[in-house]
């Protein structure tokens, strides 16, 4: 969603730094930008709505630069409604994440007191509470903080705001709930939504913990309580990727690129992620009832966590997708663990779940990509998924690390680690074979059968219905043909209905307890008229076409949601859509 970048440093072309910082924001996903830069004491804007694309900056040399990238939430996407929003006085420039939740109680007495407002945005309201807050606070070099965080304190909701005042040339940022993060470079410091954004300059960053906030001047920035307003000593850490780990290396896109990683991810856990496991398991075996929680494909992983850690170590958890969970959460006790997964570690939906649990008790646990983020940060016991930037909107790679991080827990929780690595070779191998040879080509052919296709059905039984759902999952939201994923015995409590001849249906049938059953149900579509897809071990009569999946036991699941991942990126590429940044999803959802 939302991207922030500043840049207060030594470089006259802040314009063009921020401009480059906020392309690397892009796939976070957004709809319109703006950048401004200090000139002369005023503030010089560049605002357009639609993608950055090719423009360059077009503002005057400045050493001061702060931008945007916005996802809409109030106010259309035009032109005004972009970021940064400028005062009355046109002192300030101002960019924001989150939804200012009391804006309309905020907007009515400064109307009253003449200030003019140009968009219809939430945060044009916070530009104008500033500048208030700026004609109360004394003169001097904190003057800016200390407005900053006078009406940083008036806002409900979570927030996530920074301004540049083209007086002092300073920025001051305050953060609640949306993540900020400090770059420490040479000569210059800077502020940023996401770490990506910071890589060009230093991986030496400090993240700013909900309630703090920050002023950055040059080769300087310092941390501040908002509530008590004392400076704080800042904490740094190093992000553990470099520049080279988020380029396309080749790949024409980066959901190729990430879907051709999953082997190197998968053989890297089993490496080197055993002892994360252990931990995990004990704590789960500790346990008195396990939540397993998240959204979207981590949620997905969530739920295909049940079945392997019933299936391998016969233990019970509770799947919740993490915006639900809440309606749940009278289960959760002291002796409760959350177990939350996500890529980013900032969808609101699972930040919110985490702190109610914690609220009632209970800890919480993190399988997370993005280190240093919120959900990493407030997590009692952190795992790494080790799979590098994810940048495509898709989660494809962390998929396969999340349901391999989950699988090896089983398999530690079962006294069988060694197993449990051994699977996730095995997986690694086979997806490699199957990115390199035929098979990829047959689900190009398959793509280009049902590019005109409305519907696509995906069916699986036991540890093959989270793939379903994911399947679905990954060809709806690249290819915007609607697909839906189905317990296999769901099918005819009523989808049965839409089945007409043609209709695609991808069968999930691999050599386990499920076989029979699921391929039953693929019969009864068939007999329909259904076009039948099956992903399996050996070749059934009712397919039309047969993807080939070795039966390598639980790990076929990592294996399983691959042909999904080939089909949706062969399906967008025929139907003209980017795969790398599906309209109206972003990357990482930090709003409700
Ligand atoms: C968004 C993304 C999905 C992702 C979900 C959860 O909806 O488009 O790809 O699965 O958020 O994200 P997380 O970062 O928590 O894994």
């Amino acid at each position: 969603m939302c991207g922030i970048f500043g840049y207060v440093g030594t470089d006259l072309d802040a314009a063009g730094l921020v401009l480059r910082a906020l392309k690397q924001l892009e796939y976070r996903g957004y709809d319109s930008w703006g950048v401004a830069v200090a000139h002369d004491r005023r503030v010089v804007l560049q605002k357009q709505t639609g993608k950055i694309g090719e423009a360059t900056a077009a503002l005057p040399p400045s050493t001061v630069g702060l931008g945007h990238t916005r996802w809409a939430t109030h106010g259309g996407v035009t032109q005004p409604n972009a970021h940064p929003h400028v005062d009355c006085a046109g002192r300030l420039a101002l960019v924001h994440n989150g939804i200012v939740a009391n804006y309309r109680e905020l907007r009515d007495p400064l109307t009253r007191s003449g200030h003019r407002f140009r968009s219809d945005t939430d945060t044009e309201v916070i530009t104008h509470v500033l500048e208030a807050c700026l004609a109360q606070a004394p003169d001097g070099p904190e003057q800016l903080l200390k407005a900053t965080i006078a009406a940083f304190r008036q806002l409900k909701g979570l927030n996530a705001i920074a301004v540049l005042d083209v007086r002092t040339g300073q920025i001051a940022a305050a953060k609640s709930g949306s993540p900020l993060i400090v770059g420490w470079g040479e000569g210059a410091t800077m502020l940023a939504s996401d770490y990506s954004a910071l890589l060009d300059h230093t991986r030496r960053v400090t993240f700013l913990d909900d309630g703090q906030a920050v002023l950055v001047t040059r080769g300087s920035g310092r941390l501040f309580d908002v509530e008590t307003g004392c400076e704080l000593a800042p904490e740094i850490a190093e992000i553990p990727w470099d520049r080279a780990a988020t380029e396309l290396a080749g790949y024409p896109d980066y959901m190729t690129k990430e879907i051709h990683e999953q082997p190197a991810t998968l053989r890297r856990i089993a490496a080197t992620s055993r002892h994360h496991a252990r931990q995990l398991a004990a704590l789960i075996g500790q346990a008195r009832d396990v939540f397993v929680i998240g959204c979207g494909t981590a949620g997905h992983a969530a739920l295909a966590g049940q079945y392997l850690l019933a299936r391998i170590a016969g233990h019970r958890v509770t799947f919740a997708t993490a915006s639900e969970f809440q309606y749940l959460q009278d289960f959760v006790t002291r002796g409760s663990l959350v177990v939350a997964l996500s890529q980013s570690g900032e969808t609101i939906d699972v930040i919110d779940a985490v702190r109610a649990a914690r609220g009632r008790g209970a800890s919480i646990a993190a399988v997370v990509n993005v280190e240093g983020s919120t959900l990493w940060r407030f997590a009692d016991h952190a795992v790494p998924l080790m799979a590098g930037p994810e940048r495509c909107v898709l989660s494809t790679k962390t998929f396969a690390a999340k349901l391999a991080i989950l699988m090896l827990t089983a398999y530690e929780l079962a006294r069988q680690g060694d197993v449990g690595c051994a699977c996730i070779i095995n997986a690694a191998d086979e997806i490699e074979r199957l990115l390199a040879g035929d098979r990829r080509d047959l689900i190009r052919r398959i793509a280009d059968e049902i590019s005109t296709r409305d519907h696509l059905f995906v069916i699986g039984r036991g540890p093959s219905y989270p793939l379903a759902l994911e399947t679905a999952l990954k060809v709806k939201e690249v290819s915007y043909v609607h697909a839906e994923g189905f317990a296999g015995g769901e099918l005819k409590h009523g989808v049965i209905a839409l089945i007409e001849p043609g209709t695609p249906c991808l069968v999930l049938a691999p050599r386990d307890e499920t076989h029979d059953d699921i391929l039953a149900g693929a019969m009864q579509v068939k007999a329909r008229g259904d076009m039948l897809i099956g992903v399996s071990p050996e070749p059934h009569e009712a397919f039309d076409y047969h993807i080939a999946v070795a039966d390598l036991g639980p790990a076929t699941a990592i294996v399983n949601a691959v042909p999904g991942q080939v089909l949706g990126y062969y399906l967008a590429l025929l139907r003209g859509h980017d795969p790398d940044k599906p309209r109206n999803l972003a990357k990482s959802v930090t709003v409700k």
